[in-house]
């Protein structure tokens, strides 16, 4: 006998976790809206390039994560599926021609994304991401309002104290300098680097910033730091972003090792962590300026800013804190009848109130009608609509299950009946 199992590094989000998601992504998409996002569509999979370039080919996520998808008959391109939103974004927006939209395009994408990561709490190969961007607006404003835009959604999802760590990375003016600085550092402690830190350490310095060796945490916290390397123009740029943070009211705090582990930044960058234990805990989301993408991506020069949380990160921290996760709403109403075997009726009536727009459930069991209604009291159903004998006359039962009352009601009344007690329900 076979057993099969979900992938590892995947789940199952099953109907209580599925609903706790929908909340989360009804709270995005309400943000999103409030903010002047607009939400589209990018595929799951895109060229190989499109990550390799925008995300870059010595980062973690493109280097060790990418899942690559196996070339199929003589299409000649390599594909792979997305471990992130930005670059797809980016491409979309370079193909078509958003440049000509006005400026800057606010886009939101919520959706599954993909990394062959080793699979542990928090860390999945399939995961969800809330994800914004702001295209064609070289802040420093639009990158305050798009970290409160973050920031408010863990409020509003019931997460407590979300702390905003920030840091500014520098530019293309200011960024070789210190890069070079960093390479000198490391060089002189080269014999100490795991193998695949000695190889960025030509290619990419910054990455080492960011590594998930543990032998690198001593080594990185005494490494120079890019905010003592910064030019005039991205420190009054820094500046200003924490001016429009206070402006706002959201509280952050300086994180100066913080680097980001994609290639794209520039300037502004932030993560959010449950306040309390930042540092050995994995971050509830992140994001940053990345000025140079959509050229890099074959656009025009053009700034931009986005963050992308990590939703799963979101329910687990929900979990631990028992809050609620998910609220599953149950029946308005259930079918009942009394003759057991007359499930044509019972099917028939539901079909009608459902046809009102109405959430019903038909108790379809052949079973004895003291036992259709503990069925519907034991999932909170409000109502029980009965089906007996004046069904001939037109009538049914309507039977209140938390009041315990019961009435005859004429069918062709019963929809708007129902409808003005669900209406007092919510409201009541
Ligand atoms: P990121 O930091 O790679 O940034 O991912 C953002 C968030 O996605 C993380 O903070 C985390 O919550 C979640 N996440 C990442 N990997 C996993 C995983 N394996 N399992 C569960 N959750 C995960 C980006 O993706 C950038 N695209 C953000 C951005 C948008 N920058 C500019 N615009």
């Amino acid at each position: 006998m076979p057993s099969y199992r979900a992938p590892r590094g995947t789940r199952d989000l099953l109907p209580e976790t599925r609903a706790g998601l929908s909340r989360l992504e009804t709270i995005a998409r309400s943000l999103a809206d409030r903010n002047g996002y607009r939400e589209m569509e990018i595929p799951l999979f895109e060229q190989t390039s499109v990550f390799e370039r925008g995300i870059g080919a010595t980062t973690d996520v493109v280097e060790k994560e990418l899942f690559r998808l196996a070339p199929r008959t003589e299409e000649s391109e390599s594909w792979a599926l997305r471990p992130e939103a930005t670059a797809g974004i980016v491409r979309a927006y370079v193909q078509h021609g958003m440049h000509t939209w006005p400026q800057p395009v606010k886009l939101t994408v919520v959706g599954p994304m993909f990394r062959y990561d080793r699979p542990q709490a928090g860390r999945y190969r399939q995961f969800w991401q809330w994800d914004a961007e702001a295209i064609g607006d070289a802040g420093p404003a639009v990158d305050a309002e798009v970290i409160e835009m973050g920031w408010r959604f863990y409020a509003e999802a019931g997460v407590g104290s979300v702390q905003v760590l920030l840091n500014s990375i520098g530019d293309t003016a200011c960024r070789p300098a210190y890069l070079g600085r960093l390479r000198a550092y490391f060089r002189g402690h080269e014999a100490e680097l795991p193998e695949l830190e000695r190889r960025r350490l030509d290619t990419n310095p910054l990455r080492l910033l960011d590594s998930k060796d543990h032998a690198m945490a001593a080594l990185v916290a005494a490494a120079p730091r890019i905010a003592d390397s910064l030019c005039e123009a991205c420190e009054a740029h820094f500046a200003s972003v924490r001016a429009h943070l206070d402006a706002v009211g959201v509280p952050y705090r300086i994180e100066p090792s913080l680097v980001r582990g994609l290639d794209y930044y520039a300037r502004t960058a932030f993560e959010y962590y449950r306040g309390g234990a930042e540092g050995q805990q994995q971050a509830l989301g992140g994001g940053g300026r990345y000025d140079g993408l959509v050229e890099l991506l074959g656009g025009r020069p053009t700034p931009a800013i986005g963050f992308a949380l990590g939703l799963d990160r979101v329910l687990l921290a929900l979990e631990e804190a028992g809050a609620e996760v998910s609220h599953e709403s149950p029946p308005l109403a259930v079918v009942a009848g009394a003759d057991p075997a007359d499930t044509v009726s019972r099917l028939r009536v539901a079909s009608l109130l459902r046809a009102e727009g109405l959430s019903v459930r038909a108790e379809l069991a052949v079973r004895k009608l003291g036992r259709q209604l503990e069925t519907a009291s034991k999932e909170h159903a409000h109502f029980a609509v009965i089906i007996g004998d004046e069904l001939a006359n037109g009538h049914v039962q309507l039977k209140d299950l938390e009041a315990g009352t019961q009435r005859l009601v004429p069918l062709v009344d019963l929809a708007r009946e129902l409808a003005r007690a669900a209406k007092s329900h919510h409201h009541g």
